[in-house]
């Protein structure tokens, strides 16, 4: 019988020094990750790059310990562009996505050197000219394809090649066209391609699939346009552990797939390896991840099912009633005592739907307990939000047993701040 200790930290001790809703993220967690892929990735392949997705999870913090570990990063928006300004992330090393990049985004960009642009449809290549003329600059830019690949089910399935909001689909006359274009631009400097096929990917088919198509493209375009990719981005989409039916590989089952299947596709080809950038997010930070809740009402329905309620839900883990995602969780101060029933964990908010786990084996349960939901640290604070003006959770760093505040609990007075 005892706490929850998560890398080092007792949870429960956090829960009463910080309060719940309460995120916990571990910081040795990540450094971990991130050193596995500098020694099984960076410094095993040369010309390489990793940058870490930073919509799973971005603060200023988080910037800077990317910084520090030795990674690129990868922002889809101006918020998280000014937060890897703001924190001092090396503009040189920002890959920056999105299907719709504002001007005013685009300009951020251009002004601030940002490494790479990746552009997803020729309105943002005259976009792009325009604004890096107005400033004398030349941005250099990746391509984003949509290779046909869908890895979204674990398993792919050849797409229709239009069927996605996002990137330039793989046909010869939309392709090839913008890719002459951007040759003929002044200020922009194309270096390559980016494909992403999904997330949360436990297999590497859909990689093997994706880059035979982009190597074929590679080839037809040094043959008939005359241009040489130069870099190649494959994107993320590093599965992780959940619950017990799906586990974390280690970053060489995916990056050896594609690395090995890069090599042998250009050497059929007579191509140079083009540089490869990786773009993981939830590999990096989700299991690094914990959110601690305090048990309210407790409502048993006689043969039927048992409701406990915790004091956050859907606003800050929206993804059990976005996309049915599943977690597991554990009373963290009844750590080693036996399950005696099953539960269902509601969140607070007014909506049915606001369910965060529907069956979790517990022990002996009541009012106070602190309940930890694992696997939170990606894609749970950068999706919350204020529904029913619920204040979002403080973020709490761990690190050898030590903790800091890294973003402070919001208050009342923050669910009115930009009231007129
Ligand atoms: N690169 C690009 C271009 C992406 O679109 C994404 C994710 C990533 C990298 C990182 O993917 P990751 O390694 O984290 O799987 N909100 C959803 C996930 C959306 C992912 C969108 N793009 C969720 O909670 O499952």
């Amino acid at each position: 019988m005892g706490n929850l200790i998560f890398y080092g930290s007792d949870t429960v001790e956090l829960a009463k020094k910080y309060g719940t809703p309460l995120y916990i993220m571990s910081e040795d967690y990540i450094a971990d990750r991130c050193r596995e892929i500098r020694e099984n990735f960076l410094e095993k392949y040369d010309n390489t790059m990793a940058v870490y997705a930073s919509k799973a999870f971005l603060t200023r913090e988080m910037a800077k310990i990317v910084k520090r570990e030795g990674l690129g990063m990868d922002v889809v928006s101006g918020g998280e562009l000014y937060t890897a300004l703001n924190a001092g992330f090396p503009m040189d090393k920002i890959v920056f996505h999105g299907n719709n990049k504002l001007a005013d985004e685009i300009e951020m960009a251009v002004k601030n050197d940002v490494g790479r642009i990746v552009v997803d449809n020729i309105y943002e290549l005259d976009l792009i000219e325009d604004i890096a003329s107005k400033y004398n600059k030349k941005a250099n830019i990746l391509f984003r394809v949509s290779p046909g690949v869908d890895a979204h089910t674990h398993k792919y399935i050849q797409t229709g090649q239009v069927d996605s909001k996002f990137g330039i689909p793989l046909n010869e006359n939309i392709i090839h066209v913008a890719v002459r274009k951007a040759m003929n631009c002044k200020h922009i400097e194309l270096s390559g391609f980016h494909f992403h096929i999904g997330s949360q990917i436990h297999e590497n088919e859909g990689y093997v699939l994706a880059i035979k198509k982009m190597v074929e493209l590679m080839k037809e375009l040094k043959d008939k346009v005359g241009f040489v990719t130069k870099e190649l981005n494959t994107g993320g989409g590093y599965g992780i552990h959940y619950r017990d039916d799906e586990n974390r590989k280690n970053v060489a089952f995916f990056t050896d797939a594609i690395m090995n299947t890069l090599e042998e596709e250009c050497c059929k080809y007579s191509l140079h390896r083009p540089l490869v950038i990786i773009e993981p997010g939830r590999w990096i930070v989700g299991e690094a991840g914990i959110t601690l809740y305090t048990v309210g009402a407790i409502k048993e329905i006689p043969g039927v099912r048992t409701y406990i309620s915790v004091d956050g839900g859907m606003t800050d883990n929206p993804r059990p009633s976005l996309y049915q995602a599943k977690y597991d969780a554990v009373i963290a101060n009844k750590i080693g005592e036996k399950p005696v029933k099953k539960v269902t964990v509601a969140g607070k908010c007014c909506e049915s739907g606001d369910i965060l786990i529907w069956d979790l084996e517990v022990p002996e349960i009541e009012s106070g307990d602190i309940l930890a939901v694992l696997a939170t640290g990606a894609y749970n604070y950068s999706m919350s939000s204020n529904y029913n003006r619920n204040p979002r959770p403080a973020v709490v760093m761990i690190s050898k047993g030590s903790d800091r505040l890294i973003v402070k609990r919001e208050s009342y007075e923050d669910m009115i701040r930009n009231e007129i």
